[in-house]
């Protein structure tokens, strides 16, 4: 069986202070052995938090990097930099960068790559827009994001990656995909891991769902056969909610 991945993506919060929301963190996700637990915050906490956290098995994951190893590139951050600070995960492709930040299947894929190389593990974040879903080509647009993402890679890379689904109109509306609309597409994935590389693969890798999952709808979601955790936005910034969260996955454990 897959172990239930548990990510919170705080994005560009809290404004202030990490320190509280770490250390309730630290207290409410403790003895939740059974799962895995990722925190995201921003770079500036990363450090902080990497420290605050050493002793617990929750695990440190930033939310971008650039590809390249070090030099002229303002406001950038690259894949070492971010193991210095402390993070062994790395969000890639999440869908406000390809929406604010102009990132294309092909900048995924080097930063997918970059992660790969640098002994980060990538949560490989890929949705469709409401338009693309009212259109009827959703699956079409999965399947483009999976194969741009994962270009020149082959399976002996991939062991450990994670990979979100996560329906752009679902980030940050209060709407939840319904879990059986969810699991269609989780399923599709298995089958695209299936068809370009293994079965064993397609077993193995973690496909999470995000989008606004909260501590009352999380259950419906973990029960689906192929959605192993979440990617969680919003409800990731109370410890309380984020807890409420694991939980309802570790009941199913
Ligand atoms: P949300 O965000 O839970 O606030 O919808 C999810 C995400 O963007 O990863």
């Amino acid at each position: 069986m897959r172990k239930y991945f548990i990510a919170g993506n705080w994005k560009m919060n809290p404004l202030s202070d990490p320190l509280p929301l770490l250390r309730e963190l630290k207290v409410k996700l403790v003895g939740m052995n059974n799962i895995d637990l990722v925190v995201a915050p921003p770079f500036t906490a990363l450090h902080q938090a990497s420290e605050l956290l050493r002793e617990t098995p929750i695990i440190i994951s930033a939310q971008h990097l650039f590809w390249e190893e070090k030099g002229a590139f303002t406001g950038e951050i690259s894949a070492s930099m971010l193991k210095v600070a402390g993070a062994d995960y790395v969000i890639i492709g999440h869908s406000e960068r390809r929406q604010y930040f102009s990132e294309t299947d092909h900048s995924v894929n080097l930063r997918l790559k970059t992660a790969l190389n640098n002994g980060l593990t990538p949560i490989l974040c890929l949705g469709e827009t409401e338009d693309e879903r009212e259109r009827g080509i959703t699956f079409e647009v999965i399947e483009r994001q999976f194969k741009g993402a994962l270009s020149g890679c082959g399976e002996s890379d991939l062991p450990g990656f994670i990979i979100a689904y996560e329906p752009v109109w679902a980030i940050g509306t209060g709407k939840t995909a319904q879990p059986a609309d969810a699991q269609e597409v989780h399923e599709f994935l298995r089958r695209l891991l299936r068809d370009h590389y293994s079965s064993a693969l397609a077993d193995t890798t973690r496909i999470i769902y995000g989008g606004s999952v909260k501590p009352d709808n999380a259950a419906g979601l973990f029960k689906q056969v192929d959605i192993d955790g979440a990617l969680v936005g919003g409800a990731s910034l109370s410890a309380e909610s984020f807890a409420q969260i694991a939980k309802a996955s570790m009941e199913l454990v």
